[in-house]
């Protein structure tokens, strides 16, 4: 590497391409590919096709991320406990009761 510019690519090269799943050590592109290829639509078909997310599942949002064409990392989120969706994403009453501002 001869510049600082080189450097800071060849650090960012392997974050285009992360590691989602590391129990299963399954990259992005993987997924990726499933998704494009076999048009699958739930974090369970690319679990069945890749296993990724199928050991600790801690994964999964990323996974759901993925699928809904958005980049793998994201700020903290979480599975709504109603329809399972990422909470930034979901539409339904559970969500918008629990994510309602209070009225104090
Ligand atoms: S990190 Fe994917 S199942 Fe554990």
């Amino acid at each position: 590497m001869n510049s600082t510019w080189e450097q800071t690519k060849a650090q960012q090269a392997p974050a285009r391409d992360q590691i989602v799943c590391h129990c299963h050590q399954i990259r992005a592109s993987e997924i990726q590919s499933v998704i494009e290829q076999d048009c699958v639509e739930t974090v369970e078909d690319i679990g069945r096709r890749t296993n990724a997310g199928t050991g600790c599942g801690s994964c999964q949002c990323k996974i759901q991320r993925l699928l809904n064409g958005l980049p793998v990392d994201c700020s903290p989120c979480g599975f709504c406990d109603g329809c399972g969706t990422i909470r930034k994403l979901c539409v339904c009453p559970v969500d918008q009761v629990e994510r309602a501002p209070s009225a104090a």
